[in-house]
């Protein structure tokens, strides 16, 4: 029975009609108050929050009726007559927001929090905060928004700068680092990044200035830019029947009573839907084999899989329908343990006739790769010592705040718009075409604003079974995953078990191998890429002439696995750093000398480059830029590594011990040979430029480095530049965001495209200045001048070219790929407290010193490290998705799957060592990926220097680590 309700709405009357059942969220999101946000089912991620009464509450949790009465305040009334709120502003200015799913709800938090506590302590800060889950920041800049937001409030100037940078002298003994770099004990406050430049490096004006993000002001003020604010008129809602079995048959589906009901629209399933196979993961023409699923299958292979898919009026009624629906299954046995999965006699996951490409499906090994270079066996014989050392890694989830959405529609010249969240929409428009049999051109793919993805977006999820709704029902379709479809039904990163061997003769390195067994789940999606890039990483780190990559990809009747940043090199890289400690301390050497000798360096080839591509041969590459020395360095001085790495090792016999811990790591800068992105500029009346992107910014700030790019190249403020990223109809071409390329590949688009534009723009300046030679023109501040001081501003020559003299439109278009991918390099500190009597690690300092190459904004790139170190931890101490022995998913919510909160989250600092990359856009590589790589191995070397035991498993939880330590003698 529905109820009248009157609230107080950001200062105005409002009076509702409300549903005993509906929650406040859906009543605000109803009446176009997006900005609070629904990223779970359980109340537990915060980003529903709203003000009631001045007090923040979950709104997805709080039943409408409750609010009768009350004061309700949305991030649509922070802001004053347009004028933003200091908390908003701080938010923008300090870069605390990435993808801004999480945001509206945060900073609606900390408006509570500062308006009861003016003069908060960063304890206050974070234990106010741990209620909104983020996924993408690791809470550093959030913390440091709070403050300034805070200062400004109370009306005190705000002097903390927003990065701090210095020169890097030539003799590195001469490097001071700032004091507060050095941290005393207790101190979590945050820190500014530090950018140190070589003394050599050519300076640049817009590149490398901290800018705010261009989407920063419409995020802040939680405007409809994400796929589910805005909605087509008409629209239905679809839900999916998934399968509660690991694996099955479908002997019968009965949609007869779904169908029966009034307002359903649609019941599709295997019978309704042609049988075309495809591979979902969305990676460039064409995908590896097999292509080994269908849209609706009559087979079940892990809990979660598809079953059926239903459009109707409303929520409600479509999850009515789908439980009308009756299954008939005929059970079969299931194997979930990727060692069990390969043996004679276990169920075969993928036993259909129509599927291709399969390496051995009776034992349900989908890809097997074995790539060698040099004599290893040769060389491990003459080796003077062979060390091996086994290591596992977890099944981890992306777990972006915002969920899988899709909405469908025909527009009004019939092609099918997918508005979709997605890393790839032109990969998507590729990839849905044959599934539901239209041309690509009478399908438009739009990418809105992203709420994270983190490679899960990275695939084909909902898009094909929200069109084929559209299709049959010839109506707008929205399709949105539950968290716990999430965790079901989506991907994860591979699971991994890695057994390395090691040859070393006279401290160094000749020789390894890596076996490896990569447990890709239900379906292929990325297993191929994902283990290739693994076996890539993780033997060329230390780069052996000698080495050899032998990999078994296989099915288990799990959720698929799929791509999630780190993609194979960050668990490679654990097993190998964790190894090259367990050797030095085995053969008494330092391990730091250790390292340093063997790790790759500036002029060495990439040994496996060529083997080891990405689903395909690779090129050979060699190493142009490292700043690797300089990283170890600098982290080692400023953590007081060497002494306080004996004092702690000292310690024994303590319950409650200290570590310290270091790795080091490299990662990539797009696929060699494979990624292509391309970039449009074009001019408008005022100078000012639309700069038009393939490119996917999904919270990362790539639409805002790639107008810096452009910007410094022109010489404007890239506040000139009107960016748009991304719709398959209007932007051009990029293969979407992954690999860590966007900076880099479409770094490099955006740069060609900007020299041609300066060429045109010169061109035509020569003309209207009567000068003869347009090359020696030069942009600066807006205008073009010629040497003998005449000049015109880009405004006068975009109206001339327009309108007056020789009209044509300044525009141009340029791609760009790379038979390179330069390696980022870094280095990894940790420093831990371990209770050896509960197992517990309480991680005190991460610090990450990163050669990136050319920092093109420091807020943006510490950003993206620290949101890295802070997925990592989770990935190192407690991400870990469970299944029972017949493959039921144990934690599927993020009540029972924890990520990392506001007030768990040990400080996490940034130093940036820059190196100016030949290859790249005025000097950079790539920054996205590297954070995931190195946390793993540093705990671990941190935990062996506090207790003495390795441990070879993840994620380090007190169990494992009591075990570890209480079965294990210490230094064994
Ligand atoms: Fe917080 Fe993306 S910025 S979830």
């Amino acid at each position: 029975m529905s109820r009248e309700i009157q609230v107080i709405l950001n200062g105005t009357k409002r009076q509702w009609t409300v549903d005993p059942k509906e929650c406040l969220l859906d009543i605000l999101r109803r009446h176009a108050f997006v900005g609070a946000k629904r990223g779970c089912d359980d109340g537990e991620c915060g980003v529903c929050t709203v003000l009631l009464n001045g007090n923040p509450v979950r709104s997805c949790m709080t039943p409408a009726v409750e609010v009768d009465g009350k004061r309700i305040t949305t991030i649509e009334g922070l802001s004053q007559d347009g004028e933003l709120h200091p908390i908003q502003q701080a938010f923008i200015d300090t870069g605390a927001i990435q993808c801004g799913f999480c945001t509206p709800a945060q900073i609606l938090t900390v408006k509570a929090l500062l308006d009861r506590n003016p003069n908060p302590s960063d304890v206050e800060i974070r234990e106010a905060m741990s209620g909104v889950l983020c996924r993408c920041t690791g809470y550093v800049r959030t913390v440091a928004a709070i403050k300034r937001a805070a200062r400004i409030m109370r009306g005190e100037p705000v002097e903390d700068p927003l990065f701090l940078q210095q020169t890097l002298p030539s003799d590195m003994e001469n490097l001071e680092i700032p004091e507060a770099y050095y941290r005393r004990d207790g101190d979590i406050s945050p820190l500014p990044p530090l950018v140190l430049h070589p003394h050599d490096m050519t300076k640049t004006g817009v590149v490398g200035k901290p800018l705010p993000k261009v989407d920063g002001l419409k995020l802040a003020q939680g405007r409809p830019v994400f796929t589910d604010d805005v909605h087509p008129a008409g629209m239905l809602y679809a839900e999916l029947v998934t399968s509660p079995h690991a694996h099955a048959r479908i002997k019968n589906i009965d949609t007869s009573q779904a169908l029966a009901l009034e307002g359903v629209h649609a019941v599709l399933t295997h019978h309704d839907i042609p049988r075309i196979k495809y591979a979902s993961g969305g990676q460039s023409y064409p995908q590896p084999l097999p292509y080994d699923q269908v849209c609706l299958d009559n087979k079940v292979r892990h809990v979660g899989d598809r079953v059926a898919v239903v459009a109707a009026e409303t929520p409600a009624l479509a999850r009515k329908a789908a439980r009308l629906i009756k299954v008939d299954y005929e059970l079969l046995p299931a194997v979930v343990d990727p060692i069990e999965a390969f043996q004679d006699g276990a169920p075969v996951i993928h036993d259909e006739p129509d599927t291709e490409g399969i390496f051995d499906p009776k034992h349900n090994i989908v890809y097997h790769i074995d790539e060698a270079v040099g004599d290893v066996d040769t060389a491990f014989a003459n080796a003077d010592h062979v060390l091996e050392g086994e290591y596992r890694t977890p099944k981890q989830q992306q777990a972006h705040l915002e969920p899988h959405v899709c909405i469908t529609y025909w527009d009004e010249d019939d092609r099918l718009v997918i508005r979709t969240s997605t890393q790839v929409p032109f990969h998507i428009r590729r990839m849905v075409a044959p599934l539901v049999g239209l041309p690509v051109k009478r399908i438009r793919v739009i990418k809105p604003r992203i709420g994270g993805g983190f490679g899960n977006k990275q695939e084909m999820i909902l898009e094909d079974l929200c069109a084929h709704l559209t299709l049959a029902t010839g109506r707008p379709v929205r399709m949105e995953y539950s968290r716990k479809q999430e965790f079901t039904s989506s991907r994860s990163r591979h699971p991994q078990i890695m057994r390395y061997k090691v040859g070393v003769s006279g401290g160094k390195v000749i020789a390894a191998e890596l076996r490896l067994i990569g447990d890709t789940g239900a379906y292929g999606s990325h297993g191929l890429t994902v283990q290739m890039v693994g076996g890539f990483k993780g033997l060329t780190l230390y780069n052996p002439p000698n080495a050899r990559f032998l990999c078994d990809v296989v099915y288990t009747n799990t959720p698929p696995a799929g791509a999630f940043r780190g993609y194979g090199a960050m668990q490679c890289q654990f097993g190998v750093e964790v190894l090259m400690e367990e050797i030095a301390e085995r053969l008494g050497l330092d391990v730091i000398e250790f390292k340093r000798t063997n790790w790759l360096k500036v002029g060495e080839p990439m040994h496996l480059a060529k083997k080891l591509g990405e689903g395909r041969e690779g090129f050979e590459q060699a190493i142009e830029s490292s700043g690797l020395d300089e990283c170890v360095a600098i982290g080692l001085k400023v953590t007081d590594f060497t002494a306080k790495r004996q004092t702690y090792r000292d310690q024994q016999g303590k319950s409650l011990r200290r570590g310290i811990g270091m790795s080091v790591m490299m990662h990539g800068s797009g696929i060699a040979g494979l990624d292509m992105a391309a970039a449009t500029l074009k001019m408008n009346d005022d100078g000012s430029f639309n700069l038009l992107l393939g490119a996917t910014d999904i919270g990362t700030g790539s639409d805002t480095i790639l107008a810096q790019i452009a910007a410094e190249v022109l010489g404007i403020p890239a506040e000139d530049f009107i960016v748009y990223s991304s719709d398959t109809d209007f932007t051009p071409f990029d293969k979407g965001a992954y690999a860590s390329s966007t900076t880099y590949i479409s770094g490099g688009a955006v740069h060609k495209a900007a020299l041609k534009i300066r060429e045109q723009i010169c061109q035509h300046a020569a003309t209207m200045l009567k000068f003869h030679d347009p090359a020696q023109l030069k942009l600066e501040n807006r205008k073009v001048f010629s040497p003998d001081g005449q000049s015109v501003t880009l405004a006068q020559v975009a109206l001339s070219s327009l309108h007056q003299e020789n009209q044509h439109q300044i525009m141009a278009t340029a791609s760009h790929m790379s038979y390179k991918s330069p390696p980022p390099v870094g280095a990894q500190f940790a420093e831990v407290l371990v209770d050896t009597e509960s197992g517990q690690v309480n991680v005190e300092r991460l610090l990450m010193v990163v050669d990136c190459g050319r920092v093109i904004n420091p807020l943006t790139a510490a950003g993206q490290v620290e949101g890295g170190l802070a997925q990592a931890l989770g990935f190192a101490l407690f991400e870990e998705m469970l299944y029972d022995p017949k493959g039921k998913p144990l934690n599927t919510q993020f009540s029972s799957y924890h990520i990392l909160k506001s007030n768990e989250a040990p400080p996490l600092d940034v130093i940036f060592v820059q190196t100016d990359e030949p290859t790249g856009p005025f000097g950079a590589k790539s920054v996205a990926e590297i954070p995931m790589d190195g946390v793993s191995p540093a705990l671990v070397s941190a935990i062996h220097n506090a207790t003495g035991v390795w441990v070879r498993t993840l994620p380090i939880t007190p169990e494992r680590l009591w075990h570890a330590v209480n079965q294990q003698a210490p230094g064994s």
